[in-house]
């Protein structure tokens, strides 16, 4: 194990770009959102410094408004598919003028990754001192989503874009893809240079991406134009657990900061009314799960997919309903010919184990799975989320993500020299 976690920091060290990460070289040459989060709990254990410095990049680039951007386009190059000339986040009045960057966000993990940091320092006095004025960055971005994003007032922020849920081409979105009618975009891909075409969302369901785009960038980004115009719009389970996973980790640390009581009141507020709402309408009975709502069309999407899982993180489900949730995953997920855990349903028809997120075990989500299932006591499953990781790494490389099936064929797929998948991977092995 020492040896792995030698390769996982060599891959960091390599991914490492003067102030901010990249995802892998080639397929994400810019810094993405919620990569950074999980990048930033890796680099902790073994550079503070490049730890803070990766979150305090990613909140350089916020907008005027709060918002903080899903990929922060650093450098100029035409490898990658659609980059800043086609996002043109300038489009939105309060944009940052130092950074050109898209117009979608990505799961709100920044708030949680900065308690990490300080737990996990051995100079948490210095620590604090650093990520102070982040968590105040971080807290304008939970008012932004409160504020903006929650158009029912039901404590559950919306997301507008596939790419805003970071499972991408789940099959979720499949039946809203149904109901658009997307032109057909000319574009050259650049992602299928990288990476076999087989392995990546297909050029339909890039067309409905930059579909999406277009309306919004028809009206400058606008929150309110986006929540009445968007063909896409959605409450997912695993973008609100990291927003309420955020809000619990920014109490703690405005706890221990001490003088913040307005805000620790508001985010109590916050919290209460997210936690009560995400129960009420994102749990399907019938299918033992937690759910994705289509605020569209006004209907809830009913398959289980690993974002299903992922509210154990936060707290979100009572005892007895988490022991459900065990069940589903076991049952469903977790046969002897599996590794935990598959992104989709491997008993949907819609579930394919080799693309993408429609099937493939991710470790960014096993992570959090993981760290739910401890947290509720659910120790001999957490362990066998943690051991198929480090097993899937360890044998096949650090891998974007892997087969979910255990065969001959399994094997990893995407980028390697992933960074979020050697940065968890070193949170795993020091996590005692
Ligand atoms: C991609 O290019 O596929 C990215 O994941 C979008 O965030």
């Amino acid at each position: 194990m020492k040896e792995l976690q030698e390769k996982a920091v060599k891959v960091l060290e390599k991914n490492w770009k003067n102030g901010f990460s990249i995802p892998c070289e080639g397929l994400y040459p810019f810094q993405w959102n919620w990569d950074s989060g999980f990048i930033a709990i890796g680099l902790a254990h073994v550079d503070m410094e490049k730890a803070i410095q990766e979150m305090e990049t990613l909140l350089d680039a916020q907008w005027e408004n709060g918002f903080i951007p899903h990929i922060i386009f650093h450098t100029e190059t035409d490898s990658y598919f659609p980059g800043a000339d086609f996002h043109c986040s300038h489009l939105h009045p309060s944009a940052s003028k130092k950074y050109k960057s898209t117009g979608m966000t990505q799961p709100p993990v920044a708030g949680f990754a900065l308690h990490k940091l300080y737990t996990i320092s051995k100079d948490s006095k210095n620590t604090l001192l650093k990520i102070a004025p982040l968590l105040d960055k971080v807290y304008k971005n939970h008012q932004y989503f409160y504020n903006h994003r929650d158009i029912h007032n039901e404590g559950l922020v919306y997301i507008y874009h596939n790419w805003e849920s970071g499972t991408d081409n789940s099959p979720l979105w499949d039946d809203i893809f149904s109901t658009m009618q997307s032109p057909e975009f000319t574009f050259e891909r650049r992602d299928t240079t990288h990476v076999d075409a087989s392995q990546r969302p297909s050029k339909k369901e890039y067309d409905h991406y930059l579909n999406i785009i277009e309306i919004a960038k028809e009206h400058n980004y606008s929150d309110e134009k986006i929540a009445e115009l968007s063909p896409f719009l959605v409450q997912d389970p695993l973008f609100n657990t990291m927003l309420i996973k955020s809000n619990e980790s920014l109490i703690k640390m405005y706890k221990i900061l001490g003088n913040n009581e307005e805000k620790i009141q508001q985010l109590e507020t916050w919290q209460q009314k997210s936690i009560q709402s995400f129960n009420k309408k994102l749990f399907n009975e019938e299918l033992g799960a937690y759910i994705h709502y289509d605020l569209r069309n006004n209907t809830p999407l009913n398959h289980i997919s690993s974002s299903s899982f992922t509210p154990l993180y936060a707290g979100i489900p009572s005892k007895e309903r988490a022991l459900i949730l065990l069940k589903t995953m076991i049952e469903k997920f977790g046969n002897d010919h599996q590794y935990l855990c598959a992104s989709f349903d491997p008993t949907s028809e819609r579930y394919n184990p080799k693309k993408y997120w429609r099937g493939p075990v991710w470790i960014n989500v096993n992570w959090i799975i993981y760290n739910g299932l401890k947290k509720y006591g659910f120790s001999v499953v957490a362990e066998r989320v943690k051991n198929d990781s480090l097993a899937l790494v360890e044998k096949y490389g650090f891998y974007e993500y892997f087969d979910a099936r255990k065969n001959e064929e399994t094997t990893g797929y995407g980028g390697n020299n992933f960074s979020w998948t050697a940065a968890l991977l070193i949170d795993m092995l020091n996590n005692h």
